[in-house]
């Protein structure tokens, strides 16, 4: 998702309760943000912030936390959230490709919404399901490593699977029509759109 580049973005999500300034700083350390021990579910690419926002207040015993790595569209988010308190939300303006600098084996379940496809076999690496993002999830996870991946893209699923099978994950859900089958689910802007347009969306679960 590319947004035009919003003027004033920055310092506008920087005065949002919601948004970690230096997540580094946090790193190994968010139960002390959260200042509870609840579980702790992180959106990768969390874009406008329908899903996040949607999870923290239907489950408000997991604190969440989204990353998108567009000021102009996390501004969206934190739009949404003027007028609503979630203490069990927060967003962070950070590219997942350094994930690694800002959370240390403190993650329970990474959601994969809508993530872009990079349909380039040379930029297979880009894919959030590549081989080494997972690499990388496996130093943020607490213990046991629980991903779920929505898509509409059929290639980048795909290739997901064989991805996470590879790397010894294990299937524990899965729908060809996540609206046909009954999961519980909250959905994103990019789902809202492309099931008003009558297209099935993908679903796994994995965990290893
Ligand atoms: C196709 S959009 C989907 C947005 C949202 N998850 C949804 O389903 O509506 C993908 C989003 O992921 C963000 N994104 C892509 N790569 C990222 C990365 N490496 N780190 C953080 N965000 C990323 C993009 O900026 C974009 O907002």
């Amino acid at each position: 998702m590319r947004l035009k580049n919003i003027k004033g973005a920055k310092e506008k999500i920087s005065k949002s309760p919601y948004i970690i300034q230096i997540p580094e700083t946090y790193k190994g350390k968010y139960k002390t943000l959260f200042k509870n021990k609840k579980p702790i579910h992180l959106e990768i690419g969390m874009g406008k912030g329908d899903f996040i926002i949607g999870m923290a207040q239907k489950y408000p015993d997991i604190n969440f936390i989204g990353i998108e790595k567009f000021d102009s569209v996390i501004l969206r988010a934190t739009q949404k959230l003027e007028n609503i308190e979630l203490p069990n939300l927060k967003l962070i303006r950070f590219d997942a490709t350094e994930i690694e600098n800002i959370f240390d084996r403190e993650i329970d379940t990474i959601y994969l919404n809508f993530s872009d496809p990079w349909p380039k076999n040379r930029h297979e690496d880009r894919r959030l399901t590549s081989k080494k993002f997972l690499q990388k999830y496996d130093k943020i996870f607490k213990q046991s490593k629980h991903i779920i991946q929505k898509t509409d893209n059929r290639h980048l699923f795909e290739f997901s699977l064989k991805s996470f099978t590879n790397y010894d994950y294990k299937i524990k859900n899965l729908s060809l029509n996540l609206h046909e089958d009954n999961f519980d689910n909250v959905e994103t802007e990019y789902e809202k759109r492309f099931t008003s347009l009558g297209m099935p969306i993908y679903m796994v679960e994995v965990e290893k």
